[in-house]
């Protein structure tokens, strides 16, 4: 059996149209008809509901998810000093960002059933900073682990309760649907990313999902290294250079011609992991808690439920026999709230994301994933447990 990765890239057959194109019309730099086009398929995607018209919201295609949450803090308003609550079971670009603001994450711990921010815990953060610095979070940065929805409505009821602007980091989430509308909608801004693993990739790239025309004119601004409107080189702002290129755009164009196809194909992976292991006592696959929930199930995740596959205990040496039969695999994110870089920064848990981070595995979960990989991947944990 060959090498069976957690998620690779899969071309559609068309991004080489698009990048000759590119070639052929000579828009080899960060803008272009690939990036426009690229632009209208995200919206188009991001947009649609189920029994619903469809969103107005604009996208902004730039070159990492990181760059877009970078550029979403930036929207509303965050700046050094400033605290900015954010999800602590995720990987460290959700949080990153903040501090290149120079302001403080605060990161507040996950709930059992979606593994995303809890909404009861958010509230206790909120107003437990407000009496501790007599200010608001700026921001709230809820997350889509492995493709899962938050409880995004419970979320959303706090973030306006206390008119805290809401920044959704869909990264992992691309295609997931909370009661038939597109995760990354909900709040003020939101994040996709096409680094390689992803849902649909770019090879790396991201997008920043945006309310409307306007602020994704000024998106763009920042991302174009903030160039006012005069015949000579103009700066009023810092900007980034954070644009997608014309010839990343193309492979993306291709990718979403298959998109469905994709997110189906991970949801049905996860099926059969569920179907597999439902007869395995001490294995627990992570699944959608309630039907609202369409996850695109990006990587699908297990739990040792043994209290043996742990972090300190059997767990790594798991993964490296399964890495010895050609298998990756890998732990849950370590929360923000345990990682060194992050040991000061405000943080309210409740042991859930611990938890988690102790006893979870990802799964190979990927387009190259088919029945006899699966078959294999699971007969071989089966074996070393
Ligand atoms: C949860 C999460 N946020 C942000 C990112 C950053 O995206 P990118 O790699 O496109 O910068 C990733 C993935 O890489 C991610 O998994």
């Amino acid at each position: 059996m060959d090498r069976i990765y957690l998620c690779l890239a899969h071309m559609s057959g068309k991004e080489q149209q698009y990048i000759q194109e590119a070639f052929d019309t000579n828009w080899v730099v960060p803008l272009g008809p690939n990036v426009n086009a690229f632009e209208a398929d995200l919206a188009a995607f991001a947009n649609q509901r189920e029994d619903a018209e469809p969103l107005q919201k604009e996208v902004v295609a730039l070159s990492a998810g990181t760059a877009a949450i970078h550029l979403g803090l930036i929207m509303l308003g965050v700046e050094k000093g400033d605290e900015v609550i954010c999800q602590s079971f995720t990987f460290a670009a959700s949080a990153n960002p903040v501090v290149y603001q120079g302001a403080t994450p605060v990161f507040v711990d996950s709930e059992q059933d979606t593994y995303n921010m809890d909404p009861q815990l958010l509230e206790e953060a909120i107003k437990d900073r407000i009496a501790k610095t007599g200010k608001k979070p700026k921001a709230i940065i809820p997350v889509y682990l492995y493709g899962m929805p938050a409880r995004i409505d419970d979320i959303m009821e706090v973030a306006r309760r206390y008119e805290i602007p809401v920044l959704e980091d869909a990264a992992e989430g691309f295609g997931s649907k909370y009661k038939g509308q597109v995760c990354g909608t909900f709040g003020d801004y939101g994040v996709m990313s096409f680094n390689g693993n992803k849902m649909i990739t770019t090879s790396g790239g991201g997008a920043l999902i945006c309310p409307d025309v306007e602020t994704k004119k000024r998106v763009m601004f920042y991302a174009t290294q903030a160039r006012e409107a005069f015949p000579y080189y103009q700066h009023e702002k810092i900007g980034y250079n954070y644009r997608m290129s014309n010839i990343c755009a193309g492979i993306g164009r291709g990718q979403m011609t298959v998109v469905d196809e994709h997110v189906r194909h991970h949801q049905w992976v996860h099926e059969q992991y569920e179907r597999r292991f439902a007869e395995i006592e001490g294995v627990t696959v992570h699944g959608a808690p309630e039907g609202c929930m369409k996850p695109n199930y990006w990587l699908s995740t297990i739990r040792f439920e043994d209290g043996k596959h742990t972090i300190d205990g059997e767990l790594l040496p798991l993964i490296e026999k399964l890495s010895e039969a050609n298998i990756e695999t890998r732990p849950l994110w370590k929360p923000m709230h345990l990682q060194p870089v992050y040991k000061d920064a405000p943080a309210y848990t409740s042991g859930v994301s611990e938890r988690l981070f102790t006893c979870g595995l990802c799964l190979p979960s990927g387009p190259y994933v088919g029945d006899p990989e699966i078959e294999y991947i699971v007969k071989k944990i089966i074996e070393n447990i």
